[in-house]
C-alpha cells in the first residue's frame, strides 16, 4: 500500500539554499511528488501545525521561527514513505543525527533543523489537509516504463 507524507523545508533550509538538494534526495530515493508550494506560513497555520506541542517550552519559538520566512511545503507518495523520509531526515537534534541524513549533513542547531516530515500516518493526513486543498494534490501515473527501455 502506498502512503503520503507531508514534508516542509523550513525557513533556514530555504535561506541556506538546500531546497534543490533535499528534493533531489527524496526524488532519487524513488518517491513521487504529489504537491509542492512556496509559502510564508500564517500564524494560524503554524499554531495549528504545531498544536500538539502547545505546552512545550519551545512552542512559541518554533511558531515564530516557522512563520519567519518562506517554507517549501510538499507531499510525497510511496511505499513506507513516512518512515523512510523520517530516516532520511535524521533525529530532531542535528548533533545526534547520523552523517548521511539531511540534519546530520547540514544541521547545526535544534532550533534550526532545516526540515519537517510527518512522523506517522495520522499526522501525515492531518498535515496534508492543513497545508493543501484537495485540488492541489496532483493525481498522475508516471509513464516512464512506456518509453524507457
Ligand atoms: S517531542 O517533545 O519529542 O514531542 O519533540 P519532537 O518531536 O522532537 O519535536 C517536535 C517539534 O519541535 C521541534 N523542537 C524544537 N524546536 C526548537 N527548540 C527546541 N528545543 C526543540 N525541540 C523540538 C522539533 O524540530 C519538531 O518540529 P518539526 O518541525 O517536526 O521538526
Amino acid at each position: 500500500m502506498t502512503e503520503r507524507s507531508f514534508v516542509a523545508i523550513k525557513p533556514d533550509g530555504v535561506e541556506r539554499k538546500l531546497t534543490g538538494e533535499i528534493i533531489k534526495r527524496i526524488e532519487q530515493k524513488g518517491f513521487k511528488m504529489v504537491a509542492m508550494k512556496f509559502i510564508k506560513p500564517s500564524q494560524e497555520l503554524a499554531e495549528e501545525h504545531y498544536g500538539e506541542h502547545k505546552e512545550k517550552p519551545f512552542y512559541k519559538g518554533l511558531v515564530e521561527f516557522i512563520t519567519s520566512g518562506p517554507v517549501v511545503a510538499m507531499v510525497w507518495e510511496g511505499k513506507d514513505v513516512i518512515a523512510t523520509i523520517r530516516k532520511m531526515v535524521g533525529v530532531t537534534d542535528p548533533l545526534k543525527s547520523d552523517p548521511g541524513t539531511i540534519r546530520g549533513d547540514f544541521g547545526i542547531s535544534i532550533g534550526r533543523n532545516i526540515i519537517h516530515a510527518s512522523d506517522k500516518l495520522e499526522s501525515a493526513k492531518k498535515e496534508i489537509s492543513l497545508w493543501f486543498s484537495q485540488d492541489e494534490l496532483v493525481e498522475y501515473t508516471p509513464t516512464l516504463d512506456k518509453w524507457i527501455y
